[in-house]
């Protein structure tokens, strides 16, 4: 379905040819980038910081979808407006003041999107709708790529779609997704979905029309 947007997660890229992956991606018809960064303290792996982001930013025109699983996110928020991100997640777990963080989100020119983990409800999310343009629903436990979808997740997204109503907010599905998992998440209301070994497998920069696939399949 093309009214869903894919977005890749490159941590399934391959970093030593990031530059021409981030291309390959982008040339092959995906619709947003989707970068992980994690600090080895809100999820149990190190990945990347704003350099990279703002690397990143000088090779693709696409939106640049920045998933922040790191505590504290506020003292970090400008850096990576600076570095070129459009929309910037931050967790909902990730401290006691998501409300001041989603504020200087938007109030660094970013996107602001809120990250659920997949033990966490929606109740509190009814008191942010309108400070923020995307939920991003985790549908595995954020720290690695490859891990098995969360069926119980479906539900929540068809709760959150509910409590959304008419607002302009995407609902983002991060994990697990495949060519069996996406049309569920369709289905029950989601509209970006972040897929990294599903994008990624069976392509390479020198053969990167599997990715082209990849996307379109899913
Ligand atoms: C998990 C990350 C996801 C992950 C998705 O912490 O937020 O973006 O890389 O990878 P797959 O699609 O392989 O589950
Ligand atoms: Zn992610």
């Amino acid at each position: 379905d093309r009214s869903i947007k894919i977005a890749p997660s490159i941590l399934s890229a391959d970093f030593a040819n990031f530059g021409q992956e981030i291309e390959a991606i982008e040339a092959e018809g995906c619709d947003w980038v989707h970068v992980d960064v994690m600090d080895g303290h809100f999820v149990p792996n190190l990945t990347f910081g704003p350099p990279l982001v703002k690397a990143i930013r000088k090779h693709i025109k696409t939106v640049m979808d920045v998933h922040l699983m790191i505590a504290p996110v506020d003292p970090y928020i400008d850096a990576f407006a600076d570095a070129g991100a459009d929309v910037l997640t931050a967790h909902l777990e990730a401290g006691p003041h998501i409300h001041r963080t989603l504020q200087a989100i938007r109030g660094a020119g970013c996107k602001a999107g809120l990250a659920l983990n997949p033990g966490t409800g929606v109740g509190d999310v009814a008191h942010l709708l309108d400070m923020v343009d995307l939920i991003c629903v985790m549908t595995v436990n954020p720290g690695f790529g490859g891990q098995k979808f969360i069926h119980s997740q479906v539900d929540k997204v068809k709760t959150l779609r509910e409590m959304i109503g008419d607002r302009p907010i995407h609902i983002e599905i991060d994990g697990g997704i495949t060519t069996e998992t996406a049309p569920l998440m369709a289905a029950a209301g989601a509209d970006v979905l972040v897929a990294g070994s599903a994008v990624f497998t069976g392509g390479s920069v020198s053969n990167p029309a599997p990715y082209g696939q990849n996307i379109r399949a899913i």
